[in-house]
């Protein structure tokens, strides 16, 4: 059985996120199950993973640009700082097949998501709600009004 399976618990009440989590956590499932396994799948469970991964971040990041945030704020990098160490591992059982940092990187994963849900992706949630943004048509409520300085921080507990 998976080590994170999707509940209400992680749940922002964001439907495009929400779901987009969903399929992460699926994914990730489908990475550890592999492990388990033929190391055949594999090789499609982390190209899944990191493909969606990385829609994933920047979708999040053009909604934070829509609302304001800088570029580089702190949820930005993390999201930086795990497709940078995503992309690695994929590298590393492409060209070594290297099984023990798989394992690793699946075992992170689980740990860092809740986290990261529960604390930045929150923040954006509430924000989007807030400011009554729209994730299909990009339309926002309570428009940024021009000469506005970006948003630096995530606005989470997380940020720092
Ligand atoms: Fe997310
Ligand atoms: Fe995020």
């Amino acid at each position: 059985m998976a080590a994170l399976t999707w509940s209400d618990a992680l749940a922002l009440q964001q439907p495009r996120m929400d779901t987009t989590h969903q399929e992460f956590v699926a994914l990730l499932g489908t990475l550890e199950a592999a492990l388990d396994g033929p190391v055949a799948p594999i090789d499609s469970a982390m190209e899944d993973l990191l493909a969606h991964t990385e829609a994933h971040f920047a979708q999040e990041e053009r909604w934070m640009q829509a609302l304001g945030f800088a570029s580089g704020n702190c949820h930005a990098f993390q999201h930086a700082h795990v497709l940078q160490v995503l992309r690695e591992v994929a590298s590393l059982w492409r060209n070594e097949g290297d099984l023990a940092v798989v394992r690793q990187l699946a075992g992170e994963l689980v740990k860092w998501f809740p986290v990261h849900a529960r604390t930045m992706d929150a923040a954006l949630a509430q924000t989007m709600a807030e400011r009554g943004f729209d994730p299909d048509t990009g339309r926002l409520a309570q428009p940024v009004a021009p000469g506005t300085a970006p948003v630096t921080g995530c606005g989470s507990a997380g940020c720092g």
